[in-house]
């Protein structure tokens, strides 16, 4: 496979960090983001200059605008993944403080939007491109104590395949269940018993052929890892 242009957030641990590892491996270039500037150094002193990752809150607007003019002065990506992502403290939803909601919304909804807002005309100039909006199982079902999560992942699921009728053919927007993972997120919602699922190098193996694969036949559609 031709060595593809990758934007992707989150990249400092759990899922993000383990699909930069599986791309690169693969000769494939990146340009990640999250906030934590000790793993963003760590992440440029691994891969060395072919591949970029700054420090960007994705809910900040102006922050991702400044990261993709800077992106894409370097090239326009075939592959845009929204994986950063944040979940509510487990607790019944009249428990949530507001701000607490207001920090999954920020990330979960408006961050993903902010990104397709500063990376998504370019790609539809070139004319192709994919773009990858991390759902979850809870995107498509729900569970008590995580009502602000499941929220924000079902409008996911729905601003993603009203997006997908808006591209131009050629390109495709897809919502995308990973599975469960034995993450930082899944740690505090599931505890200890979140050892049991697959780690995130292992699910990576699956998950970023899968991802590669992703094109124009697919826009629109509810998609899953394969377990
Ligand atoms: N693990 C699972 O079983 C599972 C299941 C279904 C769906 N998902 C989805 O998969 C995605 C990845 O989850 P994960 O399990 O890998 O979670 P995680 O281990 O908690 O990692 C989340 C990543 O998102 C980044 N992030 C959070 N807020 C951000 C912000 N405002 N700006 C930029 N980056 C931000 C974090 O980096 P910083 O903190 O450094 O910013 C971190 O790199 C999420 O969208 C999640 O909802 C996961």
């Amino acid at each position: 496979m031709a060595s593809k242009q990758i934007v992707i957030t989150g990249v400092s641990r759990g899922l993000g960090r383990a699909m930069v590892e599986e791309f690169i491996a693969q000769d494939h270039v990146v340009a990640g983001c999250a906030r934590s500037a000790e793993a963003v150094a760590e992440l440029r002193e691994r891969f060395g200059p072919s591949s970029s990752f700054d420090v960007v809150d994705v809910a900040d607007d102006r922050q991702v605008q400044a990261w993709a003019a800077g992106v894409l002065a370097r090239g326009v990506p075939e592959l845009l993944v929204n994986n950063a992502g944040v979940i509510n403290r487990s607790a019944p939803l009249w428990q949530v403080p507001a701000d607490e909601f207001d920090v999954v919304v920020d990330v979960n909804i408006k961050g993903t939007v902010n990104v397709i807002r500063h990376f998504v005309p370019a790609m539809i100039e070139r004319g192709r491109g994919v773009i990858v909006n991390f759902s979850s199982g809870w995107g498509r079902s729900v569970a008590a104590e995580v009502a602000p999560y499941c929220a924000s992942k079902w409008a996911i699921e729905g601003l993603t395949q009203a997006l997908a009728e808006e591209l131009p053919q050629g390109m495709a927007a897809v919502p995308l269940n990973p599975g469960i993972i034995d993450t930082d997120m899944l740690r505090s919602c599931f505890g200890e018993s979140a050892a049991s699922y697959s780690d995130p190098a292992a699910w990576a193996k699956r998950a970023v052929p899968f991802i590669l694969k992703i094109g124009p036949k697919e826009n629109g559609r509810q998609l899953s890892v394969p377990g």
